[in-house]
């Protein structure tokens, strides 16, 4: 007889973007006449750049030509895109990693829920409060998260750090000493970004205790300030406790035809075992490769032409991003986020839930964002608004809460 994984079943339901596309859809219907603005979409909005849909083109042809046809691409990527990516995204900050220690994959959502995988069991896991739901989510799934207190909104086997006004959004480190670290800086959804020395700080903690940390940086091309870290190895012993996730997706636009990679060190070694090597056999065994067209368009990013092109990306986003943050700020008020990340983060006004909130803008500016307390029990009383629209939208969403004040 066979049985299903009972842990699938501790699930909760995926509450936060159904009840926000419930909402939004039984306001529009009710009044077809509004014409509602959405900015809280995590979802890039501006088309592939030109290198990019160059590369595509290319590499479509040469798959209609017997010579230059592909097939399986290797399980952990070509090596023009993972020299690429070890030149582009490391060396040139100084940062020594060798193409053996890069894993391409079709998304940094899957790495992040994969990688438990190659942990034990039993292992205690620690997540920022609030926070991006998959690392949680893939742990459940694995069976070691606990028990789920509903009104709490936590797991009984979880280490949670709160991120809050208090400390800047950036997580003490924690008392109880985890086997698993998750931290994704810059931040989703607070906008926070760690400093050097905030994120070498954990990084010895981390060697200090023999726990993994695995740093998500998919927002690593919205950092504009110089003392923010764009890549954890740039920390002393990083080496030897992080494994490092990054992805095509906001930077390049690639949302839609997934790529990202995951760095695992060589001197990353856990249980007299190198992560390296066992990641290369779970990757090699589950996964058969991001497409040859898709990795090429991949290598069209680090181009010249695909750096300038991307970095106009990011700082149409970013200008969009300011526009909120010193909108809100003109108005009132309390915002954080915004300066290395595309998320601004507002404390909700007059002590409103962030549910009363979204039903408060939704209905009074016909504005979109995601309520805070939707990424965790520290996230009530905050709202997320996202830079990922288009300017005129933006300006306009901001100017109508502007209004309202
Ligand atoms: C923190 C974080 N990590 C990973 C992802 C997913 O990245 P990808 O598109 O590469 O799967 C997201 C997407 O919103 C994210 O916010």
């Amino acid at each position: 007889m066979s049985r299903i994984n009972e842990n699938f079943l501790k699930l909760p339901g995926s509450y936060l973007f159904s009840t926000v596309g419930r909402k939004v859809r039984e306001y529009q219907e009710a009044n077809p006449d509004k014409r509602i603005i959405r900015l809280g979409i995590g979802d890039v909005t501006l088309p592939l750049p030109p290198a990019v849909i160059g590369a595509l083109h290319a590499a479509v042809d040469e798959m209609s030509v017997q010579d230059t046809f592909r097939g399986y691409a290797p399980d952990l990527g070509y090596e023009f895109l993972r020299s690429a990516i070890a030149e582009h995204d490391f060396k040139s900050r100084g940062v020594d990693i060798s193409i053996e220690e890069v894993f391409v994959s079709d998304g940094a959502k899957s790495d992040s829920a994969n990688i438990q995988e190659i942990f034990s069991a039993d292992a205690k896991i620690a997540v920022c409060d609030p926070v991006y739901p998959v690392y949680v989510d893939s742990n459940v799934m694995a069976g070691r998260t606990g028990i789920y207190d509903i009104a709490a909104g936590r797991w009984s086997n979880v280490i949670y750090m709160p991120c809050t006004a208090e400390n800047g959004f950036i997580p003490d480190l924690p008392q109880q000493v985890p086997d698993l670290i998750y931290l994704c800086f810059p931040n989703n959804p607070t906008g926070a970004a760690l400093k050097k020395e905030q994120l070498q700080n954990w990084v010895d903690y981390a060697n200090r205790n023999k726990a993994v940390i695995v740093f998500d940086a998919a927002y690593e091309a919205y950092i504009s300030q110089a003392d923010v870290p764009h890549s954890i190895y740039e920390c002393e012993g990083a080496k030897t406790c992080a494994v490092e996730l990054r992805s095509f997706s906001k930077n390049a636009g690639f949302t839609g035809t997934r790529l990202a990679y995951t760095i695992v060190p060589k001197e990353l070694v856990v249980d007299g075992v190198a992560l390296c090597g066992l990641w290369a056999r779970r990757h090699g065994t589950k996964f058969n490769g991001a497409p040859y067209i898709i990795q090429k368009a991949g290598e069209a990013v680090y181009s010249e032409e695909g750096k300038k092109q991307v970095a106009e990306m990011v700082g149409y986003y970013m200008n969009n991003a300011k526009v909120i943050l010193d909108g809100l700020k003109a108005a009132g008020y309390t915002v954080s986020g915004g300066v290395d990340s595309p998320y601004v983060w507002l404390k909700t006004p007059k002590g409103m839930g962030s549910w009363e909130f979204f039903d408060y803008l939704l209905e009074q500016a016909n504005v979109v964002g995601t309520p805070g307390a939707g990424f965790g029990p520290s996230g009530e009383g905050y709202f997320r608004l996202t830079g990922f629209g288009s300017y005129d939208n933006t300006a306009e969403a901001i100017e109508r809460i502007r209004r309202l004040v």
